[in-house]
């Protein structure tokens, strides 16, 4: 066990970087970059039942210290991600990968998680109740508390792996849909996904997205993704993950003092492509700075003070 590494609902790993879902494809590209095995391990790209080519463009827009995306849950379909992402895979990662499931229907979460529960390779299920840029699905599942205990269960039936929710912050207590995720039988909850947001183009006097909104993502967000990590970590007894805007190993260290096992790191990814690998090098150094052994002691030190 090194000094970075922390458990993750039962399963050790490496250390606590995780790149988010939506920001490292199936990891195919980022192999290309660098030895992707230096990660503790990546959540693959929100994958549905049925292939879908998302939403119309301009989906990306520029925002002061952040990017809003409008994608909607661009994807290649379950089928093909098993016959084809999995295998290649495989060949450049060695390690229980996380498994992210969108779905518009509750059976849709349960079928979708079901075949990737077979797949070996698939570590933990990420299930995301959180998307802000699709209609009858995602988010909606994710701002009541019945509706994400309702994915919950139906989804725990058919598992035995480590189940993650991934939250949104759209809502106005989210530690009510954390409460009710693990009721319900979730192993962890990881948050936050995007801020509902939106940009106008001055010269066509329009929403600058297609889809009008957006989630916001990046630096901008880091407060309040720290802030409902710390409110999040007080309420529940499983791990939290914390996502929103890290971008330093002194952003990591904030998160889990506020509570988190693990981060995860998103749109940081699409400015620098070696983001991670950057972060990773940086950690110990500014754990020797702080005199800190091992990374697992300070999960949530921040709330005794
Ligand atoms: C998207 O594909 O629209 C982004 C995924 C998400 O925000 O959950």
């Amino acid at each position: 066990m090194g000094r970075l590494s922390v458990n993750l609902c039962g399963i050790e790993i490496d250390n606590p970087l995780i790149p988010a879902s939506g920001t490292f494809g199936y990891g195919q590209e980022y192999a290309e970059l660098y030895d992707i095995n230096c990660l503790g391990t990546f959540s693959f790209k929100g994958t549905t039942l049925e292939p879908r080519f998302g939403n119309p463009a301009p989906r990306i827009a520029e925002a002061p210290a952040g990017l809003l995306n409008s994608v909607g849950l661009q994807n290649p379909g379950v089928r093909k991600v098993i016959e084809e992402e999995l295998p290649k895979l495989r060949t450049v990662f060695r390690k229980p990968v996380i498994a992210n499931v969108s779905g518009f229907s509750i059976d849709e979460y349960v079928t979708v998680c079901e075949k990737l529960n077979r797949e070996e390779q698939v570590g933990w299920l990420e299930v995301n109740v959180s998307c802000p840029n699709v209609h009858g699905g995602g988010m909606s599942f994710g701002t009541d508390p019945s509706a994400a205990a309702a994915v919950t269960r139906a989804v725990r039936a058919v598992t035995d792996k480590p189940l993650i929710l991934k939250l949104t912050p759209n809502v106005s207590d989210i530690t009510e849909i954390a409460l009710a995720c693990e009721e319900a039988g979730a192993d962890a909850v990881s948050l936050i996904n995007t801020v509902l947001a939106m940009r106008i183009d001055l010269k066509t006097r329009k929403p600058v997205l297609a889809n009008v909104t957006g989630g916001l993502s990046g630096p901008a967000v880091f407060p309040l993704a720290l802030r409902m990590v710390w409110q999040v970590s007080q309420a529940v007894h499983i791990p939290v993950i914390g996502l929103g805007g890290i971008c330093s190993a002194e952003n990591v260290m904030e998160m889990m003092l506020a509570g988190a096992t693990a981060v995860q790191i998103g749109s940081a990814n699409l400015k620098d492509p070696y983001a991670c690998p950057r972060i990773l090098a940086e950690l110990p150094k500014l754990m020797d700075r702080l005199g800190i052994v091992n990374i697992q002691d300070i999960i949530g030190g921040a709330h005794h003070g």
